[in-house]
């Protein structure tokens, strides 16, 4: 589903992203582990159109979407998640969350929210709120079921569970692994293993803008949580 080889990402003279080569087949959950730095923001935000890859080569279903803006990735089914909970915060919750479904039809977005209510039951006793007003835990949700509430088929989710209570870290698995079943491809990064090691499939180790570690979840297990320490 996307196929990432030789990517490079640079800030001025910062390497980022160092040559990594990553591919997600459908329907696997991946998770990218690191410590604050590694450039795991990098990589996602070259996915989604946010930053320029400086080289290298991003494909989604075999089309090179190296060119593509950030509008035209979504529209071809990239949902995303930044870090740092980042809401519209004037906006109402149910705004917030229709804005990822801004491409459907008005019908088709009545069904995105009745199932991102499904999800997320607090959604509907808060849709009418100033999405700022949430606690942080709810703007995370508020910003996930934004990123699902169009139907991705691919869910990039940049450190989901940052500073979240167990609670909110619950919930959002829950809703991860519903989507699962239902076929969805996701690629999220973490700092902390743990819980992102229950939901994910496969994962890699990042560091200083390279992959040093990949397998199964198991795999990489002891590499992942020695990398929480770092
Ligand atoms: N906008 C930016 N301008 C300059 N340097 C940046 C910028 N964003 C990230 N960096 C640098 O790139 C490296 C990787 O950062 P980032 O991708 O955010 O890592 P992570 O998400 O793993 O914490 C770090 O050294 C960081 O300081
Ligand atoms: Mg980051």
């Amino acid at each position: 589903m996307l196929a990432i080889s030789d990517l490079h990402v640079a800030y001025g003279g910062t390497q980022a992203v160092d040559g990594v080569d990553l591919r997600i087949e459908k329907g696997r959950t991946v998770l990218l582990i690191g410590a604050n730095g590694a450039g795991k923001s990098s990589l996602i935000n070259a996915v989604i159109g946010l930053v320029r890859a400086a080289r290298g080569l991003i494909s989604f279903e075999g089309r090179d979407i190296g060119g593509l803006s950030s509008d035209a990735r979504a529209r071809l089914g990239i949902g995303y998640s930044p870090e740092g909970r980042r809401v519209f915060p004037t906006m109402s919750v149910k705004d917030n969350v229709l804005a990822g479904a801004v491409r459907l039809p008005g019908r088709e977005q009545g069904r995105c929210w009745d199932r991102m209510v499904a999800t997320f039951p607090f959604l509907a006793e808060r849709q009418a709120q100033a999405a700022g007003e949430l606690s942080g835990g709810q703007q995370q949700l508020v910003a996930i079921a934004r990123a699902m509430s169009g139907g991705p088929k691919l869910l990039l989710l940049d450190e989901p569970f940052l500073g979240l209570a167990p609670v909110w870290i619950q919930q959002i698995s829950a809703a991860v692994r519903q989507m699962q079943e239902e076929g969805l491809t996701v690629l999220m990064t973490e700092q902390m293993a743990r819980p992102a090691l229950k939901i994910a499939h496969d994962g890699h180790v990042m560091r200083a803008g390279r992959i040093r570690r990949s397998g199964t979840t198991a795999e990489i297990r002891g590499a992942a949580l020695a990398e929480e320490y770092l």
